[in-house]
């Protein structure tokens, strides 16, 4: 399996911080905010949470989640929305089967096909980014087995329509695919609705919803997610899991219940509004140096814009090497020409970065 084409960044970037250098990273997936008041102390003491845990998960959070989202079988808890989708494919693939996503797509998709020896296959994305199902007939073949969708998406921001995702839905059921909805970022919109899925989970069994506690709750490195999907599906995924690594760390797990219980939805609140001030702190910024052709994000943590050249990777090796700010070039969505820069950076971290990333942008143009 390739590593991903961020790696060479990645690298300088370490380089780098080993010298001395400063290093300023905008590449980061992950909303950096303060834990300490999550009342996790009394769950550290507990002898019992570490203990494997049941292989799918401790029964009394799966039963919480599973009121929670209001789905007919009990989730499946894993190590991540990324354990859920390899999980799934996994599960689903045989050798040579097509996985199909829209381009730009999350970067971490096509080593997952490629490890599950699927094979990737990019749709067609509007030029506002919004899935286009009417044109996709003509890009897909016998082999199509998975669909996958991302909403809120990660590089775009964009958080597809209700409407959008039933036309989604409807153009699996016609070819027979299962569709896996990635909604790590669903609750991370910032102004309007985001529609899940599972909304659709009655009138069609074959779908997997990924999510976990890494974004909209700024917990990543607890490493627990869930899917939920049909009883068979779960039970295979679960098999899997039990051969892989057993279980979601039962510390986390008991973490995630705890909050469950008391103060998820003040947590995810407090999530939505520190990123939307840092979204539009640079906003600001960008709009004060005069950048043109901005989206404002509508969801998750990344601006995608134009890079000064085609060449992204060059443009963001170019970039660190003259400022240490680090970002994603497009390459690695598929793509060429853009950058991703997060925003998940703690305020003044991030104003900095921004300034430098201007300050090279402008000096480029010259
Ligand atoms: C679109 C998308 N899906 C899944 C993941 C992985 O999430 P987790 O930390 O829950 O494994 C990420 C992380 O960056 C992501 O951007």
């Amino acid at each position: 399996v390739k590593a991903s084409a961020t790696t060479a960044l990645h690298l300088l970037a370490t380089e780098r911080r080993r010298s001395g250098l400063p290093v300023l990273d905008l590449s980061v997936g992950q909303p950096i905010l303060d834990s300490s008041g999550l009342g996790f102390e009394a769950i550290l003491s507990e002898s019992q949470n570490y203990l494997y845990s049941a292989v799918p998960g401790l029964a009394t959070l799966r039963e919480s989640l599973q009121s929670k989202f209001q789905c007919t079988s009990l989730p499946l808890i894993t190590a991540g929305a990324k354990a859920s989708i390899y999980l799934a494919l996994r599960s689903l693939l045989e050798p040579g089967d097509e996985v199909l996503y829209m381009t730009p797509y999350w970067s971490g998709y096509p080593g997952m096909v490629e490890a599950c020896y699927g094979k990737s296959v990019q749709l067609s994305s509007s030029d506002q980014h919004e899935p286009e199902p009417d044109k996709w007939q003509e890009q897909i073949s016998k082999k199509a087995k998975v669909l996958l969708l991302n909403s809120a998406n990660n590089p775009t921001g964009k958080v597809y329509s209700r409407d959008q995702i039933k036309r989604v839905v409807e153009f699996c059921e016609r070819n027979g695919l299962t569709l896996i909805s990635d909604e790590v970022y669903l609750d991370l919109s910032y102004e309007k609705e985001a529609w899940s899925a599972l909304e659709f989970l009655d009138d069609y069994s074959d779908i997997v919803v990924a999510n976990s506690v890494s974004k909209s709750l700024a917990l990543p490195g607890l490493r627990t997610g869930w899917a939920i999907s049909n009883s068979n599906l779960i039970e295979e995924m679960s098999g899997l899991q039990s051969q892989l690594y057993t279980c979601a760390p039962t510390l986390c797990q008991r973490m995630v219940e705890s909050l469950l219980e008391n103060g998820w939805g003040d947590r995810q609140q407090e999530v939505r509004n520190k990123l939307r001030l840092r979204r539009d702190l640079v906003m600001e910024k960008f709009k004060s140096a005069g950048f043109k052709e901005l989206e404002l994000p509508e969801s998750a943590l990344y601006f995608y814009l134009s890079a000064a050249t085609q060449d992204s990777s060059l443009w963001g090796t170019k970039l660190l090497e003259k400022t240490g700010v680090v970002t994603v070039p497009s390459r690695s969505f598929g793509e060429e020409g853009k950058v991703r820069i997060s925003f998940g950076l703690e305020e003044s971290e991030l104003a900095l970065a921004i300034d430098k990333l201007i300050e090279f942008t402008l000096s480029e143009k010259v």
